[in-house]
């Protein structure tokens, strides 16, 4: 038996009538960017993330960028960053010429560390760019403590954690501004590239919306300087079908993490995530630790167990960051989660089948 990493054609499947009329709608008013599907769209995003304001952009990269120029970063300016995150979140630094300063994660929820952050502030911080990784938010309370005492902004990369709640609350409004991704692969996933910023914030809102359509307050009336970021209609309208089904499809995912959680407990040199006590994770990502990773990565694939690599390298020792001097041995929760991290699948779609062989191949794997 196989099973895919991800099964994004089961997924497609599932609503492809529905997506085609829609579509066919689309062609018809030709609102191919932005128009009703999107606004449509973003009123229910925006209401899923108990968050006052919504704008469709081109991808979550185009959105980390933007909220960063809205939180007015720029030259001189430094972003503090998590070290274990896809490295999109510290393009929010660099895209605005600021610069990324990376912080270890905790060696349990994998996000930013609260202890390790104010040790790397500067007078030159503008802001802190948390990353809910995998899908489980991070520790924002006191995050939020040291944002409010050092006077910096706070960005969330939720590309990784659509409906992830802290506390109970919903994230893409604890911080000032949020940026999502909808890549295909992601827990919301477009037909093609697109993202959302998503802020309770009306000014940084009413600035992304001019920003993202050419800096325009109205047709060529250009207020600020500006981009062409828009979310185009045909992604719209798939988002706005996928929002009937993310809360039942993001339950399908923890169901998979629970079997998972149950049937590969107790495996010593195998360590799995650790759902925080104040996290409602929804589990983009199933990243499991073991020292024997390259060898376990190797086995899976052999048995048809499609798996990743989430992060392999950690941001400060990416080549494009040697400028940066950052050392091996700086980040080593970071680091030993780069050598020893493995992903298995995880879809909402998956069959009982699909995940009783991978718990046996991981079994099997450990000789369990
Ligand atoms: C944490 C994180 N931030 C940002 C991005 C960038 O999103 P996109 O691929 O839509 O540009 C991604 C996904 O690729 C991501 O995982």
């Amino acid at each position: 038996m196989n099973v895919p990493f991800l099964d994004l054609k089961a997924n497609a499947n599932s609503i492809k009538d529905e997506v085609m009329a829609s579509w066919q709608e689309v062609l018809e008013n030709t609102a191919y960017v932005l128009g009703p599907k999107v606004a449509a769209f973003e009123k229910a995003f925006a209401e899923a993330h108990d968050v006052k304001h919504c704008y469709g952009v081109s991808t979550g990269t185009d959105g980390n960028h933007l909220a960063s120029l809205a939180l007015n970063i720029g030259p001189g300016d430094e972003l503090v960053v998590p070290a274990n995150t896809f490295i999109a979140t510290a393009w929010g630094a660099t895209l605005v010429n600021a610069t990324p300063v990376f912080v270890d994660c905790e060696p349990d929820s994998y996000n930013i560390d609260p202890a390790a952050i104010e040790a790397a502030i500067t007078p030159r911080t503008k802001a802190i760019a948390v990353v809910h990784l995998y899908g489980q938010p991070a520790n924002m309370d006191p995050i939020l403590a040291i944002c409010k005492k050092h006077g910096l902004g706070l960005i969330e990369d939720c590309a990784q954690s659509h409906l992830a709640e802290y506390k109970g609350k919903k994230v893409g409004g604890i911080g000032d501004i949020a940026s999502f991704s909808f890549y295909p692969g992601k827990n919301l996933g477009a037909w093609g590239e697109g993202g959302a910023i998503t802020t309770n914030n009306e000014e940084l809102g009413r600035f992304v919306d001019m920003f993202r359509n050419q800096g325009q307050e109205k047709k060529y009336y250009h207020k600020v300087y500006g981009h062409n970021y828009r979310l185009e209609g045909l992604m719209g309208a798939v988002l706005l079908i996928k929002m009937k089904y993310i809360a039942g499809w993001t339950e399908a995912r923890r169901k998979v993490a629970a079997y998972y959680d149950a049937q590969l407990s107790g495996i010593e040199e195998l360590t799995l995530p650790t759902p925080m006590p104040y996290a409602k994770h929804v589990y983009h990502l199933y990243v499991v630790q073991t020292p024997k990773r390259d060898a376990m990565s190797a086995y899976l694939t052999e048995h048809g167990v499609g798996n990743g690599l989430h992060y392999p390298i950690p941001n400060h020792l990416q080549e494009c960051f040697a400028h940066l001097g950052y050392k091996k041995g700086q980040f080593p929760v970071s680091e030993q989660l780069g050598a020893n991290c493995l992903s298995l699948p995880i879809f909402p779609e998956m069959t009982e089948a699909q995940m009783a062989h991978v718990v046996k191949t991981v079994r099997g794997y450990f000789g369990a």
